[in-house]
Protein backbone atom coordinates (compact mmCIF):
# COMPACT_ATOMS: atom_id res chain seq x y z
CA UNK A 1 0.00 0.00 0.00
CA UNK A 2 2.84 2.68 0.52
CA UNK A 3 4.60 0.66 -1.86
CA UNK A 4 1.70 2.04 -4.25
CA UNK A 5 1.20 5.09 -2.63
CA UNK A 6 5.02 6.12 -3.11
CA UNK A 7 4.64 5.15 -6.73
CA UNK A 8 1.56 6.77 -7.11
CA UNK A 9 3.76 10.23 -5.66
CA UNK A 10 6.37 9.35 -8.16
CA UNK A 11 4.05 9.25 -10.97
CA UNK A 12 2.38 12.14 -9.74
CA UNK A 13 5.70 13.80 -9.27
CA UNK A 14 7.15 12.52 -12.80
CA UNK A 15 3.91 13.92 -14.56
CA UNK A 16 3.85 16.74 -12.36
CA UNK A 17 7.55 17.36 -13.26
CA UNK A 18 7.12 17.02 -17.20
CA UNK A 19 4.04 19.51 -16.74
CA UNK A 20 6.35 22.16 -15.35
CA UNK A 21 9.24 21.29 -17.23
CA UNK A 22 6.62 21.80 -20.54
CA UNK A 23 5.28 25.04 -18.82
CA UNK A 24 8.60 26.43 -17.83
CA UNK A 25 10.11 25.62 -21.64
CA UNK A 26 7.12 27.65 -22.81
CA UNK A 27 7.32 30.37 -20.71
CA UNK A 28 11.46 30.15 -21.71
CA UNK A 29 10.54 30.67 -25.66
CA UNK A 30 8.11 33.38 -24.72
CA UNK A 31 10.55 35.00 -22.77
CA UNK A 32 13.48 34.90 -25.26
CA UNK A 33 11.13 35.94 -28.07
CA UNK A 34 9.68 38.86 -25.69
CA UNK A 35 13.64 39.71 -24.96
CA UNK A 36 14.36 40.09 -28.66
CA UNK A 37 11.45 41.55 -29.29
CA UNK A 38 12.07 44.41 -27.07
CA UNK A 39 15.24 45.53 -28.58
CA UNK A 40 14.17 48.48 -30.97
CA UNK A 41 17.32 48.88 -32.34
CA UNK A 42 21.50 47.89 -31.72
CA UNK A 43 24.49 48.97 -32.73
CA UNK A 44 26.79 46.13 -33.83
CA UNK A 45 30.97 46.70 -34.33
CA UNK A 46 30.06 50.30 -35.24
CA UNK A 47 33.13 52.49 -36.73
CA UNK A 48 32.91 55.59 -37.94
CA UNK A 49 35.50 57.87 -39.83
CA UNK A 50 35.63 61.39 -41.05
CA UNK A 51 37.87 60.97 -44.05
CA UNK A 52 40.86 58.93 -42.65
CA UNK A 53 40.23 60.08 -39.27
CA UNK A 54 38.41 57.05 -37.24
CA UNK A 55 36.74 58.98 -34.58
CA UNK A 56 34.51 55.87 -33.38
CA UNK A 57 35.95 52.36 -33.02
CA UNK A 58 33.47 48.84 -31.92
CA UNK A 59 30.53 50.88 -30.51
CA UNK A 60 28.05 48.12 -29.75
CA UNK A 61 25.01 48.87 -27.65
CA UNK A 62 21.33 47.72 -27.53
CA UNK A 63 18.05 50.03 -27.65
CA UNK A 64 15.62 48.26 -25.69
CA UNK A 65 12.11 49.35 -26.57
CA UNK A 66 10.31 52.25 -25.49
CA UNK A 67 13.23 53.26 -23.04
CA UNK A 68 15.48 55.96 -22.77
CA UNK A 69 19.28 55.85 -23.44
CA UNK A 70 21.49 58.47 -22.45
CA UNK A 71 24.80 59.12 -24.04
CA UNK A 72 27.17 60.51 -21.75
CA UNK A 73 31.38 61.55 -22.18
CA UNK A 74 33.46 64.08 -22.52
CA UNK A 75 33.30 66.72 -25.76
CA UNK A 76 34.85 65.31 -28.68
CA UNK A 77 34.26 61.48 -28.08
CA UNK A 78 31.70 61.03 -30.77
CA UNK A 79 28.29 60.67 -29.21
CA UNK A 80 26.84 63.43 -32.09
CA UNK A 81 28.50 61.17 -34.41
CA UNK A 82 27.42 58.12 -33.38
CA UNK A 83 23.72 59.88 -32.48
CA UNK A 84 23.66 61.05 -36.24
CA UNK A 85 24.94 57.21 -37.35
CA UNK A 86 21.41 56.14 -36.23
CA UNK A 87 19.38 57.27 -38.56
CA UNK A 88 21.64 58.00 -41.46
CA UNK A 89 22.63 61.60 -41.54
CA UNK A 90 25.84 60.58 -40.95
CA UNK A 91 26.47 59.77 -44.34
CA UNK A 92 25.02 63.19 -45.04
CA UNK A 93 28.24 64.89 -44.69
CA UNK A 94 31.08 64.44 -46.95
CA UNK A 95 33.93 62.36 -46.22
CA UNK A 96 32.20 60.30 -43.58
CA UNK A 97 32.46 56.60 -43.45
CA UNK A 98 30.57 53.63 -40.84
CA UNK A 99 31.59 50.18 -40.78
CA UNK A 100 29.46 47.82 -38.57
CA UNK A 101 25.66 47.22 -38.68
CA UNK A 102 22.80 49.23 -36.84
CA UNK A 103 19.93 46.84 -36.71
CA UNK A 104 16.47 48.54 -36.48
CA UNK A 105 13.02 46.53 -36.19
CA UNK A 106 15.42 43.04 -37.24
CA UNK A 107 17.23 44.38 -40.82
CA UNK A 108 20.25 46.44 -40.85
CA UNK A 109 19.23 50.21 -41.54
CA UNK A 110 22.36 50.22 -44.19
CA UNK A 111 21.32 47.63 -45.97
CA UNK A 112 21.36 48.53 -49.97
CA UNK A 113 17.78 48.22 -50.36
CA UNK A 114 16.67 50.55 -47.08
CA UNK A 115 15.64 54.15 -48.26
CA UNK A 116 17.47 56.46 -45.79
CA UNK A 117 14.35 58.85 -46.09
CA UNK A 118 12.06 56.06 -44.57
CA UNK A 119 14.26 55.56 -41.84
CA UNK A 120 14.44 59.08 -40.82
CA UNK A 121 10.78 59.11 -40.29
CA UNK A 122 10.73 56.05 -38.51
CA UNK A 123 13.71 56.91 -36.16
CA UNK A 124 13.53 61.24 -35.77
CA UNK A 125 16.30 63.51 -34.31
CA UNK A 126 15.89 66.81 -32.07
CA UNK A 127 19.16 68.76 -32.44
CA UNK A 128 20.80 70.80 -29.81
CA UNK A 129 19.34 74.78 -31.32
CA UNK A 130 15.52 74.71 -31.73
CA UNK A 131 15.29 74.95 -35.54
CA UNK A 132 11.83 75.16 -36.53
CA UNK A 133 10.78 77.56 -39.42
CA UNK A 134 10.10 81.00 -37.98
CA UNK A 135 8.01 82.77 -40.19
CA UNK A 136 5.55 79.72 -40.41
CA UNK A 137 2.31 79.30 -38.05
CA UNK A 138 3.03 76.76 -34.94
CA UNK A 139 0.42 74.63 -36.75
CA UNK A 140 2.33 74.97 -39.83
CA UNK A 141 5.24 73.91 -38.08
CA UNK A 142 4.11 70.85 -36.45
CA UNK A 143 2.62 70.04 -40.29
CA UNK A 144 5.56 70.50 -42.00
CA UNK A 145 7.51 66.65 -41.52
CA UNK A 146 4.47 65.51 -42.51
CA UNK A 147 3.94 67.57 -46.04
CA UNK A 148 8.13 67.23 -46.85
CA UNK A 149 7.85 63.40 -46.34
CA UNK A 150 4.47 63.29 -48.39
CA UNK A 151 2.91 61.31 -46.05
CA UNK A 152 -0.91 61.51 -46.10
CA UNK A 153 -3.20 61.84 -43.33
CA UNK A 154 -6.07 63.75 -43.14
CA UNK A 155 -7.14 63.84 -39.55
CA UNK A 156 -4.62 67.12 -39.24
CA UNK A 157 -6.40 69.06 -36.35
CA UNK A 158 -6.06 65.55 -34.04
CA UNK A 159 -2.37 65.54 -35.69
CA UNK A 160 -1.93 68.91 -34.28
CA UNK A 161 -3.42 68.32 -31.01
CA UNK A 162 -1.84 65.58 -29.86
CA UNK A 163 1.66 65.86 -30.60
CA UNK A 164 1.79 69.48 -29.43
CA UNK A 165 -0.18 67.65 -26.21
CA UNK A 166 2.30 65.06 -26.10
CA UNK A 167 5.27 67.72 -26.43
CA UNK A 168 3.88 69.47 -23.13
CA UNK A 169 3.36 72.36 -25.36
CA UNK A 170 -0.62 72.39 -25.96
CA UNK A 171 -1.84 74.26 -22.94
CA UNK A 172 0.18 77.27 -24.09
CA UNK A 173 -0.31 77.66 -27.55
CA UNK A 174 -3.47 76.27 -28.50
CA UNK A 175 -4.92 79.95 -28.67
CA UNK A 176 -2.55 81.27 -31.33
CA UNK A 177 -1.68 78.16 -33.25
CA UNK A 178 -2.34 80.36 -36.45
CA UNK A 179 0.73 82.59 -34.92
CA UNK A 180 4.63 82.60 -36.04
CA UNK A 181 6.76 79.85 -34.30
CA UNK A 182 9.38 82.20 -34.07
CA UNK A 183 7.84 84.09 -31.11
CA UNK A 184 7.84 81.54 -28.84
CA UNK A 185 10.52 81.31 -26.60
CA UNK A 186 13.45 78.69 -26.98
CA UNK A 187 11.72 76.38 -24.86
CA UNK A 188 8.36 76.83 -26.66
CA UNK A 189 10.27 76.36 -29.50
CA UNK A 190 12.12 72.77 -28.78
CA UNK A 191 8.96 71.41 -27.42
CA UNK A 192 7.48 72.17 -30.86
CA UNK A 193 10.22 70.76 -33.05
CA UNK A 194 9.94 67.56 -30.61
CA UNK A 195 5.39 67.89 -31.77
CA UNK A 196 7.07 68.43 -35.29
CA UNK A 197 9.41 65.20 -34.97
CA UNK A 198 6.13 63.40 -33.71
CA UNK A 199 3.85 63.92 -36.59
CA UNK A 200 5.26 61.64 -38.61
CA UNK A 201 4.92 58.88 -36.25
CA UNK A 202 8.12 57.90 -35.09
CA UNK A 203 9.55 54.85 -33.78
CA UNK A 204 12.65 55.96 -32.21
CA UNK A 205 13.50 59.84 -31.25
CA UNK A 206 17.19 61.07 -31.60
CA UNK A 207 18.50 63.97 -28.84
CA UNK A 208 21.03 65.49 -29.18
CA UNK A 209 21.54 67.75 -26.02
CA UNK A 210 18.16 68.85 -26.86
CA UNK A 211 18.40 71.30 -23.67
CA UNK A 212 21.60 73.06 -23.75
CA UNK A 213 19.92 76.07 -25.15
CA UNK A 214 17.18 76.08 -22.28
CA UNK A 215 16.62 77.65 -18.72
CA UNK A 216 15.83 75.09 -16.00
CA UNK A 217 12.16 75.58 -15.96
CA UNK A 218 12.45 74.66 -19.51
CA UNK A 219 14.71 71.73 -19.16
CA UNK A 220 12.47 70.30 -16.63
CA UNK A 221 9.41 70.66 -18.88
CA UNK A 222 11.30 68.79 -22.07
CA UNK A 223 12.57 65.88 -19.49
CA UNK A 224 8.73 65.17 -18.35
CA UNK A 225 7.37 65.40 -21.77
CA UNK A 226 10.64 62.77 -22.81
CA UNK A 227 9.60 60.27 -19.78
CA UNK A 228 6.00 60.58 -21.05
CA UNK A 229 7.25 59.81 -24.57
CA UNK A 230 9.40 56.73 -23.79
CA UNK A 231 6.11 55.24 -22.61
CA UNK A 232 5.42 54.90 -26.76
CA UNK A 233 8.71 55.14 -28.03
CA UNK A 234 12.37 54.60 -27.89
CA UNK A 235 14.54 57.32 -26.83
CA UNK A 236 18.29 57.95 -27.65
CA UNK A 237 19.80 61.39 -25.88
CA UNK A 238 23.23 62.83 -26.00
CA UNK A 239 23.08 64.65 -22.47
CA UNK A 240 26.08 66.63 -20.66
CA UNK A 241 24.12 67.15 -17.44
CA UNK A 242 24.91 64.13 -15.37
CA UNK A 243 21.63 65.41 -13.59
CA UNK A 244 19.68 64.91 -16.45
CA UNK A 245 20.91 61.32 -17.45
CA UNK A 246 19.55 60.11 -13.68
CA UNK A 247 16.27 61.69 -14.18
CA UNK A 248 15.40 60.77 -17.98
CA UNK A 249 17.11 57.59 -18.83
CA UNK A 250 16.81 53.85 -18.34
CA UNK A 251 20.16 52.83 -19.19
CA UNK A 252 23.40 54.75 -19.88
CA UNK A 253 26.39 54.70 -21.71
CA UNK A 254 29.87 56.68 -21.28
CA UNK A 255 31.95 57.32 -24.10
CA UNK A 256 35.38 58.12 -24.23
CA UNK A 257 38.52 59.15 -26.30
CA UNK A 258 41.46 59.08 -25.28
CA UNK A 259 44.11 61.35 -26.73
CA UNK A 260 44.30 60.91 -30.79
CA UNK A 261 42.24 58.11 -30.75
CA UNK A 262 39.06 56.77 -31.71
CA UNK A 263 35.81 56.89 -29.16
CA UNK A 264 34.49 54.13 -27.88
CA UNK A 265 31.84 52.79 -24.97
CA UNK A 266 33.62 52.49 -21.81
CA UNK A 267 30.56 51.13 -19.61
CA UNK A 268 27.06 50.86 -20.66
CA UNK A 269 24.21 49.43 -18.04
CA UNK A 270 21.22 50.80 -15.84
CA UNK A 271 21.60 54.52 -15.31
CA UNK A 272 21.45 53.21 -11.67
CA UNK A 273 24.75 50.97 -12.11
CA UNK A 274 26.31 53.61 -14.13
CA UNK A 275 25.95 56.30 -11.55
CA UNK A 276 25.77 54.18 -8.37
CA UNK A 277 28.17 51.61 -8.83
CA UNK A 278 30.54 52.06 -11.73
CA UNK A 279 32.90 49.08 -12.70
CA UNK A 280 35.42 51.24 -14.30
CA UNK A 281 37.32 54.11 -12.51
CA UNK A 282 37.25 56.07 -15.90
CA UNK A 283 33.50 56.26 -15.59
CA UNK A 284 33.42 56.75 -11.44
CA UNK A 285 35.42 60.35 -12.52
CA UNK A 286 33.59 61.24 -15.10
CA UNK A 287 29.99 60.74 -13.38
CA UNK A 288 31.33 62.51 -10.73
CA UNK A 289 32.52 65.53 -12.43
CA UNK A 290 36.30 64.80 -11.96
CA UNK A 291 36.94 64.90 -15.69
CA UNK A 292 35.58 66.05 -19.20
N1 LIG B 1 31.72 67.10 -39.95
C1 LIG B 1 32.87 66.66 -39.40
N2 LIG B 1 34.00 66.58 -40.13
C2 LIG B 1 35.16 66.14 -39.59
N3 LIG B 1 35.29 65.76 -38.31
C3 LIG B 1 34.21 65.82 -37.54
C4 LIG B 1 32.94 66.27 -38.02
N4 LIG B 1 32.04 66.24 -37.01
C5 LIG B 1 32.72 65.77 -35.94
N5 LIG B 1 34.00 65.52 -36.24
C6 LIG B 1 35.04 65.01 -35.32
O1 LIG B 1 34.58 63.78 -34.78
C7 LIG B 1 34.90 63.71 -33.39
C8 LIG B 1 33.64 63.47 -32.60
O2 LIG B 1 32.82 64.64 -32.69
P1 LIG B 1 31.34 64.70 -32.09
O3 LIG B 1 30.75 65.99 -32.54
O4 LIG B 1 30.65 63.47 -32.42
O5 LIG B 1 31.67 64.73 -30.53
P2 LIG B 1 30.66 64.90 -29.30
O6 LIG B 1 30.96 63.81 -28.35
O7 LIG B 1 29.29 65.06 -29.78
O8 LIG B 1 31.19 66.27 -28.66
P3 LIG B 1 30.35 67.45 -27.92
O9 LIG B 1 30.06 66.93 -26.55
O10 LIG B 1 31.32 68.59 -27.90
O11 LIG B 1 29.13 67.74 -28.73
C9 LIG B 1 35.61 65.00 -33.02
O12 LIG B 1 36.98 64.77 -33.01
C10 LIG B 1 35.22 65.93 -34.15
O13 LIG B 1 36.25 66.84 -34.39
MG1 LIG C 1 27.89 66.60 -29.72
Amino acid sequence: MSQTNENEGNNMSTAEFEQIATIEETAMTTESTATEQQIEMDARDVSIWFGQRKVLEGVNIKFPKNTTTALIGPSGCGKSTFLRSLNRLHELIPGAKLAGEIHYEGSDIYAPEVDPVHIRLKIGMVFQKPNPFPSMTIRGNVLSGLKLSGMKRDNHDQIVEETLTSAGLWNEVKDRLNSEAGALSGGQQQRLVIARALAVNPHVLLMDEPCSALDPASTLKIEETIRQLSKDITIVIVTHNMQQAVRVADNTAFFLAAENEPGHIVEQGPTTEIFGNPQDQRTLDYVNGRFG
